[in-house]
């Protein structure tokens, strides 16, 4: 067994006052061999911050010796690139799978999502906004938005225009890390901590949240929110919403199981089972309450969709006649469209 957690060595931004921004590290490692953590144990021991430490290009130097007869080459590899950096470096470890409190630590856990070493759950965020600074994202990289204006200042007098992308505490995933095997329209709405399974297309409408996902093969179009993770083979329709529990009371943890269809505009506010389909415009809270119909469409049940929480095989639709919401047994699951799902 490993005897750490995580470990990544990174090259970062400071604001004025030497604090850290954002930390971009190229090769995070889960669950670090003991031979590595045997390396860098002494370096973050001596660091006032328990999981991270800067270094310097001498102390990267050596690193990258010991880490060479270490056998671990590709770190060593990295640590003898940073070696020569003219921006701050940082090496981040977590013994143990604790909440991150410093900048560094939270893009180590961060990189460990987007790299797909752990899935939307598998680690502890706890605290993680409280914890990252909000940025401005501009064309010369992340700037403490208390300086910004006298950098726009320096760039109009020098005749250029210093483009703010976002201004947001999480930056784009895409600077950071392209997994594999992904197409997305617009890069600004994949947040840096989302998991992006092999796969999956995310259209411009589509957004992913950190902290949630795709597991596999997916098309998105709607919103993904923090915390909602998106089964193997579903197609998320244009515009639709899975409800959020960082604001408003929502405390379900929305999931959506394998190749099911929230149609567009639709909405869930409770996790769905597999082969489940939403249809397009319906809004399901937890507390909406819907006829069970039986195969002949006579109601059944009248049932609240909480109740329904995570069962297979359902459809929802809203009673074009009647405006009541119903619930069928789903008798068609999807096939994604193969020739605008292939990635690669
Ligand atoms: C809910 C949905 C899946 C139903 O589609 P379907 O299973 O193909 O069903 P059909 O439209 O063939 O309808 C089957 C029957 O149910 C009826 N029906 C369908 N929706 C109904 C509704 N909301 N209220 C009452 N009856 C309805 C139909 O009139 C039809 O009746 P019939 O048997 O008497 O002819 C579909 O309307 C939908 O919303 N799809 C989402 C597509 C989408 O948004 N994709 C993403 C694109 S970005």
């Amino acid at each position: 067994m490993s005897e750490s957690y995580c470990f990544g060595l990174g090259v970062g931004t400071h604001n004025a006052k030497g604090e850290w921004l954002e930390v971009y590290y190229h090769q995070p490692v889960l669950n670090p061999s003991a031979a590595l953590y045997n390396a860098v144990k002494p370096l973050i021991e001596s660091a006032s911050d328990t999981t991270s430490c800067r270094l310097n290009g001498g102390q990267l130097a050596s690193l990258a010796t010991t880490l060479g007869s270490a056998g671990e080459d590709e770190q060593a590899s990295i640590a003898q690139k940073l070696a020569s950096s003219k921006r701050p470096v940082v090496l981040s470890l977590f013994t143990t799978d604790t909440a991150p409190t410093s900048v560094p630590g939270a893009y180590l856990k961060l990189h460990l999502l987007s790299h797909r070493l752990v899935k939307p759950h598998q680690t502890d965020l706890t605290g993680i906004f409280g914890v990252l600074q909000n940025v401005a994202w501009t064309n010369k990289g992340a700037i403490d938005l208390d300086e910004l204006p006298q950098r726009q200042l320096k760039a109009r007098l020098k005749g250029k225009t210093l483009t703010v992308e976002c201004v947001d505490k999480f930056p784009k995933m895409t600077n950071y890390i392209v997994p594999k095997g992904v197409r997305i329209a617009h890069t600004a709405r994949v947040r840096l901590g989302a998991y992006i399974g092999e796969g999956t297309t995310i259209m411009h409408e589509g957004f992913v949240n950190f902290n949630a996902g795709t597991m596999g093969t997916s098309m998105i179009e709607g919103r993904v929110s923090a915390g909602v993770v998106i089964g193997e083979g579903s197609d998320l329709g244009g515009g639709c919403s899975t409800m959020g529990t960082l604001s408003g009371g929502g405390n379900i943890v929305i999931s959506v199981g394998k190749e099911c269809l929230l149609g567009a505009n639709a909405g869930i506010g409770i996790p769905l089972g597999d082969r489940c389909i939403v249809e397009s415009g319906l809004y399901i809270t937890a507390g909406s309450k819907l006829n069970l119909l039986d195969d002949s469409n006579n109601v059944v049940q009248e049932i609240k969709a909480r109740e329904l929480a995570g069962k297979s095989d359902l459809l929802f639709r809203r009673n074009s006649l009647t405006g009541i919401l119903e619930c069928k047994t789903n008798k068609t699951a999807i096939a994604l469209n193969e020739e605008l799902h292939a990635n690669n």
